[in-house]
């Protein structure tokens, strides 16, 4: 069977990224990256993909003037590079409803929380004002509410120590990403497979 055809969308250093790549590498694993786009240049995650042969683009959304403008570029440009699913990988932009409407059930995220808790840019710092003792790793389907999308898969509960800052935390949840974000994809792309 064809595998699914995907353009991941970052914007920084590439880690989900990579290990997205890692599982590719595997010839039975169900989806291949076809096309790593990051709105802003010089992003890591850029030589990650041109490293591992994937062909790159860089769109900045800075040099658009409004963000219905950039997405509509972004649309489009997705839409060129023969992708047929969306995998947001640190892509720190909001999308619009119009990008994610045209996209339904064909982006999923990834998210550094046990989602529904502590969504938004900022969920390990709420993690520890929160004092929870446990976080982890969501990956879900983009709608058009942030981070509230349907879940596909979350990681084991991870433990919150009392001596955590946002960078011990995040390099704890990090790992899980690295292994939730592949399966995750693993299992959309088998069901998109059979729609
Ligand atoms: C990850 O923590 C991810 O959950 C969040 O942004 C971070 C991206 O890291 N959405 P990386 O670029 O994949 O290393």
């Amino acid at each position: 069977m064809a595998k699914l055809k995907v353009a991941v969308l970052i914007s920084g250093r590439g880690t989900n990224l990579q290990a997205l790549i890692n599982a590719c590498k595997d010839k039975d694993y169900p989806a291949e990256i076809i096309a790593v786009i990051s709105n802003v240049a010089g992003a890591k995650g850029l030589e990650r993909a041109e490293k591992a042969g994937i062909k790159t683009y860089v769109l900045e959304h800075k040099k658009f003037a409004s963000r219905d403008e950039f997405d509509l570029a972004l649309h489009d440009l997705i839409v060129v590079t023969g992708a047929e699913f969306i995998c947001l990988a640190g892509f720190m932009r909001l999308l619009t409803p119009g990008f994610i409407n045209k996209w339904e059930n064909r982006i999923i995220n990834i998210h550094p929380s046990l989602l529904p808790k502590h969504k938004g840019a900022n969920a390990h710092h709420d993690v520890l004002a929160a004092g929870d003792k446990e976080t982890g790793c969501t990956v879900h389907y983009v709608t058009a509410d942030m981070d509230s999308g349907p879940i596909i898969l979350q990681s084991d509960p991870v433990p919150v120590l009392s001596d955590d800052t946002v960078e011990t935390l995040s390099e704890r949840v990090l790992e899980q990403e690295h292994m939730v974000y592949p399966e995750a994809l693993r299992i959309t792309a088998h069901k998109y497979r059979r729609h």
